[in-house]
Protein backbone atom coordinates (compact mmCIF):
# COMPACT_ATOMS: atom_id res chain seq x y z
CA UNK A 1 0.00 0.00 0.00
CA UNK A 2 0.83 3.55 -0.49
CA UNK A 3 0.71 6.46 2.13
CA UNK A 4 1.39 10.25 1.49
CA UNK A 5 1.75 12.48 4.66
CA UNK A 6 1.72 16.18 4.36
CA UNK A 7 3.45 17.95 6.69
CA UNK A 8 2.30 21.32 8.21
CA UNK A 9 5.56 21.97 9.56
CA UNK A 10 9.08 21.18 9.04
CA UNK A 11 9.64 21.39 12.58
CA UNK A 12 10.79 17.77 13.85
CA UNK A 13 8.56 18.72 16.87
CA UNK A 14 5.75 17.19 18.64
CA UNK A 15 3.55 16.71 15.34
CA UNK A 16 6.33 14.94 13.82
CA UNK A 17 6.93 12.73 17.27
CA UNK A 18 2.92 11.68 17.19
CA UNK A 19 3.24 10.97 13.32
CA UNK A 20 6.00 8.82 13.16
CA UNK A 21 4.12 6.73 16.07
CA UNK A 22 1.33 6.66 13.68
CA UNK A 23 3.67 4.84 10.84
CA UNK A 24 4.95 2.77 12.88
CA UNK A 25 2.31 0.20 12.33
CA UNK A 26 2.55 0.81 8.31
CA UNK A 27 7.01 0.95 8.22
CA UNK A 28 6.87 -3.40 6.98
CA UNK A 29 4.03 -2.99 4.51
CA UNK A 30 4.10 0.62 3.13
CA UNK A 31 5.67 2.77 0.45
CA UNK A 32 5.42 6.05 2.39
CA UNK A 33 6.47 9.62 0.57
CA UNK A 34 6.41 12.86 2.42
CA UNK A 35 5.84 16.33 2.34
CA UNK A 36 7.59 18.83 4.32
CA UNK A 37 5.81 22.51 4.03
CA UNK A 38 6.26 24.93 3.58
CA UNK A 39 9.59 23.43 1.87
CA UNK A 40 7.70 21.55 -0.44
CA UNK A 41 5.43 23.79 -1.70
CA UNK A 42 6.43 27.31 -0.72
CA UNK A 43 4.25 30.11 -2.33
CA UNK A 44 0.72 31.39 -1.93
CA UNK A 45 -2.34 31.27 -3.94
CA UNK A 46 -2.50 34.78 -5.52
CA UNK A 47 -5.79 34.53 -6.30
CA UNK A 48 -5.62 34.55 -9.96
CA UNK A 49 -8.50 31.64 -10.45
CA UNK A 50 -6.72 30.74 -13.32
CA UNK A 51 -6.67 26.97 -12.30
CA UNK A 52 -10.44 27.19 -12.09
CA UNK A 53 -10.90 28.96 -15.38
CA UNK A 54 -7.81 27.95 -17.52
CA UNK A 55 -6.87 24.78 -16.05
CA UNK A 56 -4.59 23.42 -12.89
CA UNK A 57 -1.14 23.35 -15.52
CA UNK A 58 -1.75 27.25 -15.43
CA UNK A 59 -1.13 27.76 -11.79
CA UNK A 60 2.13 29.80 -10.87
CA UNK A 61 3.02 27.02 -8.41
CA UNK A 62 1.83 24.10 -11.19
CA UNK A 63 4.90 22.53 -10.37
CA UNK A 64 4.83 22.02 -6.89
CA UNK A 65 1.16 21.35 -6.41
CA UNK A 66 1.16 18.81 -9.37
CA UNK A 67 3.77 16.55 -7.49
CA UNK A 68 1.84 16.89 -4.11
CA UNK A 69 -0.96 16.11 -5.87
CA UNK A 70 0.21 13.03 -7.83
CA UNK A 71 1.51 11.48 -4.63
CA UNK A 72 -2.30 12.28 -2.94
CA UNK A 73 -3.82 10.44 -6.10
CA UNK A 74 -1.50 7.15 -6.19
CA UNK A 75 -1.99 6.78 -2.22
CA UNK A 76 -4.58 4.64 -0.40
CA UNK A 77 -4.17 6.63 2.87
CA UNK A 78 -3.48 10.17 2.97
CA UNK A 79 -1.67 11.35 6.42
CA UNK A 80 -2.10 15.24 6.98
CA UNK A 81 -0.27 16.53 10.19
CA UNK A 82 -0.31 19.95 11.29
CA UNK A 83 -0.04 21.71 15.10
CA UNK A 84 -2.41 24.24 16.04
CA UNK A 85 -1.27 27.76 15.27
CA UNK A 86 -3.54 30.80 16.68
CA UNK A 87 -6.29 28.33 16.78
CA UNK A 88 -6.28 26.43 13.52
CA UNK A 89 -3.70 25.10 10.50
CA UNK A 90 -0.38 26.62 10.59
CA UNK A 91 -0.39 29.10 7.52
CA UNK A 92 1.21 26.51 5.46
CA UNK A 93 -1.00 23.47 5.07
CA UNK A 94 -3.59 26.11 4.41
CA UNK A 95 -1.22 28.02 1.72
CA UNK A 96 -1.63 24.09 0.12
CA UNK A 97 -5.10 23.44 1.11
CA UNK A 98 -5.92 26.69 -1.28
CA UNK A 99 -4.52 25.70 -3.86
CA UNK A 100 -6.15 22.28 -4.26
CA UNK A 101 -9.61 24.90 -4.26
CA UNK A 102 -9.70 23.32 -7.55
CA UNK A 103 -10.28 19.73 -6.38
CA UNK A 104 -13.26 20.76 -4.30
CA UNK A 105 -16.93 18.87 -5.05
CA UNK A 106 -18.45 21.84 -6.97
CA UNK A 107 -15.21 22.06 -9.22
CA UNK A 108 -13.53 19.20 -10.48
CA UNK A 109 -12.87 16.79 -7.58
CA UNK A 110 -10.73 13.65 -8.66
CA UNK A 111 -12.59 10.05 -8.50
CA UNK A 112 -9.79 8.69 -6.60
CA UNK A 113 -10.51 11.00 -3.80
CA UNK A 114 -14.19 8.72 -3.08
CA UNK A 115 -12.33 6.09 -2.32
CA UNK A 116 -9.75 6.62 -0.06
CA UNK A 117 -8.98 6.61 3.60
CA UNK A 118 -7.51 10.21 5.59
CA UNK A 119 -5.96 10.65 8.95
CA UNK A 120 -5.51 14.00 10.32
CA UNK A 121 -2.96 14.12 13.32
CA UNK A 122 -3.26 17.39 14.86
CA UNK A 123 -2.19 19.13 18.93
CA UNK A 124 -1.80 22.09 20.77
CA UNK A 125 -0.40 23.62 24.25
CA UNK A 126 -3.95 24.11 25.69
CA UNK A 127 -7.04 24.68 23.23
CA UNK A 128 -7.08 24.52 18.99
CA UNK A 129 -6.19 20.99 18.19
CA UNK A 130 -9.92 20.68 17.36
CA UNK A 131 -10.30 23.52 15.11
CA UNK A 132 -7.18 22.47 13.43
CA UNK A 133 -8.34 19.38 12.54
CA UNK A 134 -11.66 20.61 11.39
CA UNK A 135 -9.54 23.05 8.80
CA UNK A 136 -8.14 20.20 7.19
CA UNK A 137 -11.24 18.09 7.68
CA UNK A 138 -13.15 20.29 5.80
CA UNK A 139 -11.15 20.34 2.86
CA UNK A 140 -10.92 16.56 2.55
CA UNK A 141 -14.38 15.81 2.84
CA UNK A 142 -14.91 18.31 -0.52
CA UNK A 143 -12.47 16.65 -1.72
CA UNK A 144 -14.82 13.75 -1.57
CA UNK A 145 -13.11 11.59 1.25
CA UNK A 146 -15.75 10.01 3.03
CA UNK A 147 -13.52 7.91 5.66
CA UNK A 148 -11.44 10.30 7.60
CA UNK A 149 -9.80 9.52 10.96
CA UNK A 150 -8.94 12.38 13.47
CA UNK A 151 -6.53 12.21 16.12
CA UNK A 152 -6.43 15.66 18.48
CA UNK A 153 -4.44 16.18 21.42
CA UNK A 154 -3.63 19.02 24.40
CA UNK A 155 -0.14 18.83 25.55
CA UNK A 156 -1.38 20.96 28.71
CA UNK A 157 2.17 21.25 30.41
CA UNK A 158 5.42 21.41 28.07
CA UNK A 159 5.68 21.87 24.43
CA UNK A 160 8.59 20.14 24.37
CA UNK A 161 7.86 16.04 24.35
CA UNK A 162 10.59 15.16 26.55
CA UNK A 163 9.84 17.51 29.58
CA UNK A 164 5.83 16.37 29.01
CA UNK A 165 5.25 14.44 31.80
CA UNK A 166 5.60 10.37 31.72
CA UNK A 167 2.09 9.90 32.04
CA UNK A 168 0.59 12.58 29.57
CA UNK A 169 3.11 10.81 27.01
CA UNK A 170 2.12 7.45 27.66
CA UNK A 171 -1.48 9.18 26.68
CA UNK A 172 -1.20 10.52 23.79
CA UNK A 173 1.22 7.83 22.70
CA UNK A 174 -1.80 5.36 23.70
CA UNK A 175 -3.97 7.25 21.66
CA UNK A 176 -1.98 7.66 18.92
CA UNK A 177 -1.30 3.76 18.28
CA UNK A 178 -4.89 2.77 18.94
CA UNK A 179 -5.97 5.25 15.97
CA UNK A 180 -2.88 3.55 13.95
CA UNK A 181 -4.17 -0.01 14.81
CA UNK A 182 -7.42 0.97 13.54
CA UNK A 183 -5.90 2.44 10.16
CA UNK A 184 -3.66 -0.19 9.85
CA UNK A 185 -6.05 -3.33 9.97
CA UNK A 186 -8.30 -1.92 6.87
CA UNK A 187 -8.04 -3.73 3.68
CA UNK A 188 -6.64 -1.19 1.37
CA UNK A 189 -7.74 -3.06 -1.80
CA UNK A 190 -11.45 -2.33 -1.18
CA UNK A 191 -12.69 1.23 -1.68
CA UNK A 192 -13.97 2.87 1.52
CA UNK A 193 -17.32 3.50 1.68
CA UNK A 194 -19.07 6.21 0.18
CA UNK A 195 -21.25 8.64 3.36
CA UNK A 196 -24.62 9.33 2.64
CA UNK A 197 -23.81 13.26 3.38
CA UNK A 198 -21.02 13.00 0.44
CA UNK A 199 -23.52 11.39 -1.81
CA UNK A 200 -25.98 14.47 -1.29
CA UNK A 201 -23.24 16.71 -1.09
CA UNK A 202 -22.18 15.24 -5.11
CA UNK A 203 -25.93 15.65 -5.80
CA UNK A 204 -26.17 19.11 -5.22
CA UNK A 205 -23.03 19.65 -7.25
CA UNK A 206 -24.41 17.64 -9.89
CA UNK A 207 -27.54 19.83 -9.71
CA UNK A 208 -25.30 23.16 -10.58
CA UNK A 209 -23.17 21.67 -12.64
CA UNK A 210 -26.49 20.75 -14.68
CA UNK A 211 -28.10 24.53 -14.32
CA UNK A 212 -24.36 25.34 -16.02
CA UNK A 213 -24.83 23.03 -19.11
CA UNK A 214 -28.56 24.15 -19.59
CA UNK A 215 -27.50 27.69 -19.73
CA UNK A 216 -24.57 27.47 -22.01
CA UNK A 217 -22.19 29.28 -20.35
CA UNK A 218 -18.50 27.94 -21.19
CA UNK A 219 -17.21 26.60 -18.13
CA UNK A 220 -14.55 23.98 -17.57
CA UNK A 221 -15.75 22.79 -14.40
CA UNK A 222 -18.75 21.83 -15.71
CA UNK A 223 -17.04 20.06 -19.26
CA UNK A 224 -15.03 17.80 -16.77
CA UNK A 225 -18.30 16.58 -15.28
CA UNK A 226 -19.72 16.40 -18.49
CA UNK A 227 -16.68 14.44 -19.44
CA UNK A 228 -16.66 11.89 -16.28
CA UNK A 229 -20.31 11.21 -17.02
CA UNK A 230 -21.47 12.77 -14.18
CA UNK A 231 -24.16 15.00 -15.53
CA UNK A 232 -25.65 11.25 -16.56
CA UNK A 233 -25.67 8.05 -14.67
CA UNK A 234 -22.21 7.77 -14.30
CA UNK A 235 -20.37 8.78 -10.30
CA UNK A 236 -16.86 8.46 -9.40
C1 LIG B 1 2.41 30.77 15.92
C2 LIG B 1 1.96 29.80 16.96
C3 LIG B 1 0.65 29.81 17.36
C4 LIG B 1 0.19 28.91 18.33
N1 LIG B 1 -1.13 28.92 18.67
C5 LIG B 1 -1.58 28.04 19.58
C6 LIG B 1 -2.96 28.00 19.93
O1 LIG B 1 -3.81 28.71 19.39
N2 LIG B 1 -3.36 27.13 20.87
C7 LIG B 1 -2.48 26.29 21.52
O2 LIG B 1 -2.89 25.55 22.36
N3 LIG B 1 -1.17 26.29 21.18
C8 LIG B 1 -0.71 27.13 20.23
N4 LIG B 1 0.63 27.13 19.87
C9 LIG B 1 1.49 26.13 20.48
C10 LIG B 1 1.67 24.91 19.59
O3 LIG B 1 0.46 24.43 19.06
C11 LIG B 1 2.28 23.79 20.40
O4 LIG B 1 3.48 24.23 20.96
C12 LIG B 1 2.54 22.55 19.57
O5 LIG B 1 2.90 21.52 20.44
C13 LIG B 1 3.65 22.76 18.55
O6 LIG B 1 3.83 21.57 17.81
P1 LIG B 1 5.21 21.18 17.15
O7 LIG B 1 6.14 20.78 18.26
O8 LIG B 1 4.90 20.07 16.25
O9 LIG B 1 5.69 22.39 16.41
C14 LIG B 1 1.10 28.01 18.92
C15 LIG B 1 2.43 27.99 18.49
C16 LIG B 1 2.85 28.87 17.52
C17 LIG B 1 4.30 28.82 17.04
Amino acid sequence: MKITVINGTEKHGVTYKLKENFLECFKDKAEITEYYLPKDCPSFCVGCTSCFMNGENTCKDYTYVNAIEKSLLEADLIVMASPAYVMHATGAMKALLDHFGYRWMPHRPAPEMFSKRAVIITQCLGAGAKSTAKDIKHSLSWWGISKIGVFSGALMGDIIWDKLSEKKRKKLTNKINKLARKFSKINYKKHAHTKLITKIKFSLCRLIQKKVKKSGVDSLDCDYWQEHGWLDKNRP
